[in-house]
């Protein structure tokens, strides 16, 4: 399985550091998952099987070990001899409260995209001048909260945000950090939805027209702001990351262009995240090693081609840091044949708690959970089942919709009602986008380190999902709170 190992140097606060890196495929499941003596799938030590009885399905399962390699990778790979660098966890992929406080121990900073989020990371304990606040439609009372609880830079997006954050900073005698946001023209190969750094993209001022150097010189003009560099991020799930020196080539360009024109040397760069994972075992993402080093050769680069002079890096990874690190465990209900056509098997979850499939068309793995006895580690996704995989199956949830798909033609052994069915790679993206869709409670979240499990987030009760419901008309009873006592179903 692995193609080999090649060396990569990593520098650290100027001493080298030859750091290990798989050449070949990263992990799809955590890199804790093995099979255990019962032929269960474990991660995090801990039997998924025994998950299921302690917490019910569908399950998200986090595995600590895997976020902590994941954030250390970072932090060990972009440590350049001449350029700063600071990476930012984007808490869009999955914002928890617990998820906030692992990545803040690990030394990241973080990104936040609504008041919800910044909501949040303020909640988890997250120094505010770690946060950088996004989004390309703030309101005014996102913005006054952000400089309330003083975040420490702005990622501004627009012509009349920077209005905003100059009035209300000026209210508060602050100067308050910004970047821009650039949209560079640049195409990344994939899903068109997640594609951001296209001309005709929502996101930021563009080149065209001149609008990203009218915004810049805004900035510098604007007496409560600090303009202290350029985002931009153009797009997630990327495999070919040679784009990025494209888009360091275009950013620094720029920088330069802004030099001559304002006479002024913007020295920090964002730009953003991105990185693509393992979702099939086909799939070949590049390493955050082969990533950073693509990033530092092309600094080098392109400083020296655009005559500039950049001080720090920014990467924003969000996906590349839960995505594998996560996994939804469901139990098989309904497995439904349809002689010579198709055969589905029905699970307890869906598109309330993976939206991927259906709006992005987005392919999973997945294992039955509690009957895999060949291999003993299988993180690399490749697990071999006891019984042959020799039925195609569709998975599909509960919910009432035929788009309702989670993976389309997946060769499994037999599968019957009651078996525990475990989807790798679903840790970005899967709980941040869920929904309550036929009111389906949430699911919760437990995370798994060193043979233990404890709940991360509790699962939603039939309570939570109309807590906020109000009467018909003011005054008026709730009629079936006579009928049933809702207490007992929890
Ligand atoms: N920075 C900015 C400004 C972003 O908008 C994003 C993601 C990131 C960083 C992190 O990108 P990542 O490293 O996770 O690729 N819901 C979609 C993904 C949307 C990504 C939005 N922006 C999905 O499920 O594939």
């Amino acid at each position: 399985m692995l193609i080999g190992i090649i060396i990569l140097e990593c520098l650290s606060a100027g001493v080298r550091i030859k750091l290990k890196s798989r050449k070949g495929p990263e992990m799809l499941l955590p890199i804790t998952s093995t099979i255990n003596q019962d032929g269960n799938i474990s991660i995090g030590g801990c039997d998924c099987v025994r998950l299921k009885t302690s917490y019910q399905t569908p399950l998200y399962i986090v595995d600590i070990t895997t976020v902590k390699k994941q954030c250390r990778d970072y932090l060990d790979c972009f440590v350049f001899p001449d350029f700063g660098s600071e990476i930012i966890y984007a808490s869009k992929a999955f914002c928890t409260i617990p998820m906030c406080q692992l990545v803040r121990s690990e030394g990241l900073s973080i990104d936040v995209s609504t008041g919800g989020e910044l909501y949040t990371v303020l909640k988890s304990g997250f120094e505010p001048e770690k946060i950088y606040f996004h989004g390309n439609n703030k309101s005014y009372e996102e913005i006054k909260f952000g400089l309330d609880y003083r975040v420490g830079t702005f990622i501004v997006d627009n012509f009349e945000e920077l209005e905003t954050i100059d009035e209300i900073a000026g209210q508060k005698g602050l100067k308050q950090n910004i970047m821009l946001r650039i949209t560079p023209g640049i195409k990344a190969h994939t899903h068109k939805y997640i594609q951001t750094g296209a001309q005709e993209s929502k996101f930021g001022f563009g080149f065209h027209s001149g609008i990203a150097m009218q915004a810049v010189k805004k900035a510098l003009e604007s007496d409560n702001v600090i303009l202290t560099g350029l985002h931009a991020h153009i797009g997630s799930q990327i495999f070919n990351i040679e784009v990025y020196d494209r888009l360091i080539d275009a950013m620094t360009g720029f920088v330069g262009q802004v030099n001559a024109n304002q006479g002024v040397m913007l020295k920090h760069l964002n730009i953003g995240g991105g990185l693509g994972i393992r979702y099939l075992p086909d799939d070949r993402p590049a390493t955050i090693g082969e990533f950073a080093e693509l990033v530092h050769d092309s600094l080098r680069k392109n400083t020296k081609k655009h005559k500039v002079d950049i001080e720090k890096i920014y990467i924003e990874p969000g996906r590349s840091i839960i995505g594998n690190a996560g996994a939804t465990l469901y139990e098989a209900g309904t497995v439904k044949q349809i002689p010579g056509i198709k055969n589905y098997i029905s699970v307890d979850g869906g598109m309330s708690d993976n939206i991927r499939p259906v709006l992005y068309q987005a392919k999973y793995n997945a294992y039955i959970a509690g009957r895999a006895t060949n291999i003993d580690k299988i993180a690399g996704g490749d697990a071999e089942i006891g019984a042959p995989a020799e039925n195609k199956y569709t998975i599909v949830g509960k919910h009432c919709e035929s788009g309702d798909l989670i993976i389309e033609d997946i060769m499994l052994p037999g599968v019957k009602k009651g078996d525990l069915i475990l989807v790798g790679a679903t840790g970005a993206y899967c709980y941040s986008m869920s929904s309550n869709y036929n009111s389906q409670p949430r699911s919760a979240v437990v995370a798994v380190e060193d043979g233990k499990s404890w709940i991360w987030v509790e699962r939603q009760s039939y309570e939570d999902l109309v807590a906020k419901d109000r009467r018909l008309y003011e005054g008026g009873s709730v009629e079936s709170e006579s009928l049933f006592s809702h207490h007992q179903y929890k």
